[in-house]
């Protein structure tokens, strides 16, 4: 019997192999490697698949959220308020303009950033939020976003596992001053290699990440300031192009999933994310929560089924944070929520019988 991964790259690139083979040949063709038409093209596409006038591509989600907060003039001496339990690239961006990350706890129902926790955050030096669309759900955003209103703070929404994902009905990423997306391979849009974007309203902020990205430059050889290297792949730009067409119904299937755990999963030893009524998750991965976890996978692989823990340890807790001075204890929702989590198989391609056979073994689990 087949055993169940925690998701399946090889057989989708197997359902839309032609027509990413001849999108690679195309850039192969016209030497378009690095920047260029196929970019241009592909940025036209998730522009408007998200409702944006401006899309940027980029080399990968951290140089988004690092050239969000350049273009959003973020700096030494300023502090921004960051989720403590979301992937470390979410901080590093704060870490790379030499400002401080502050984390904030995660609510205990959703697992996401508690909104009533963000106050007590903001003194003079903060200057951002940064929310973060965790495993595909949308954060509370009308409530994050009045906090950012009310002291005057920007918002930039990390939509790095949201692609797709609505608040009451319409695409994250625009909610906020720029949204920040991942393409890496595992995502619900992915890459084959590394790729990132930004979406926004602002025509100013869109031109000075164009410019960025590529060592300060809108102009062949005349630098306005001091830039990088951060650039999307023409390859990479073609095979999004192909996939992008496919991701409502790569979503629309991940919630078929997600449908099926939800009303099937049946333990009192496992406890499901809370779904708001406001949330359309695009479930990049499917978390539980269990108190005996190291027993729970072991299950798990008897019965052939993938899992993996998304995250371990959470942010203040990581050796690089040390210097920010954080305990354990400081986070406890997260804290116990990182000892607890466990992602389970979820990936498009995933047929009913094995979604079955996922639940059926969970639902045998006994604790
Ligand atoms: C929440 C979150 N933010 C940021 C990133 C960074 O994206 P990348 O790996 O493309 O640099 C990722 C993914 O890796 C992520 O999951």
């Amino acid at each position: 019997m087949r055993e169940i991964p925690l998701l399946d790259l090889k057989e989708q690139y197997r359902t839309i192999k032609k027509e990413i083979n001849a999108a690679i040949q195309n850039v192969l063709n016209d030497a378009a490697f690095s920047g260029g038409p196929y970019v241009g093209l592909f940025e036209k596409h998730f522009a408007k698949y998200n409702g944006a006038p401006y899309t940027v591509g980029l080399n990968s989600g951290t140089s988004a959220l690092y050239l969000a907060l350049i273009a959003l003039n973020i700096k030494a001496g300023d502090e921004v308020i960051v989720p403590v339990n979301t992937f470390i690239a979410t901080a590093w961006a704060v870490s790379y303009v030499g400002a401080k990350p502050v984390f904030a706890d995660c609510t205990r129902d959703t697992w996401q950033i508690d909104p009533s926790k963000l106050e007590r955050k903001i003194n003079r030096k903060t200057k951002a939020i940064i929310g973060v669309h965790l495993f595909g759900q949308p954060f509370n955003i009308d409530r994050v976003m009045a906090t950012a209103k009310k002291y005057k703070l920007v918002l930039i929404e990390d939509c790095a596992q949201a692609h797709g994902g609505r608040y009451k009905g319409k695409k994250v990423g625009m909610f906020g001053d720029i949204g920040c997306f991942s393409f890496y391979p595992s995502k619900n849009l992915g890459a084959y290699g590394e790729g990132g974007a930004i979406v926004t309203k602002n025509l100013g902020i869109a031109q000075r990440i164009r410019s960025l990205r590529n060592h300060g430059s809108l102009k062949k050889y005349y630098h306005t300031e001091i830039g990088f290297n951060m650039r999307m792949d023409g390859i990479q730009a073609a095979i999004l192009d192909v996939k992008l067409n496919y991701l409502e119904r790569w979503n629309k299937r991940r919630r078929q999933i997600a449908h099926m755990y939800q009303t099937q999963i049946k333990n009192p030893h496992i406890v499901l994310q809370y779904q708001p009524l406001w949330s359309g998750s695009v479930y990049h991965l499917f978390v539980i929560k269990t108190k005996r976890r190291e027993k729970f996978m072991r299950s798990m692989e008897k019965n052939r089924i993938m899992t993996a823990i998304h995250y371990p340890i959470p942010c203040h807790l990581q050796k690089a944070y040390n210097h920010l001075g954080y305990k354990t204890g400081d986070f406890p929702v997260a804290e116990s929520y990182s000892k607890q989590c466990v992602s389970i198989p979820m990936y498009p391609e995933m047929t009913d019988s094995e979604a079955k056979k996922v639940i059926e073994a969970i639902n045998r689990y006994e604790g």
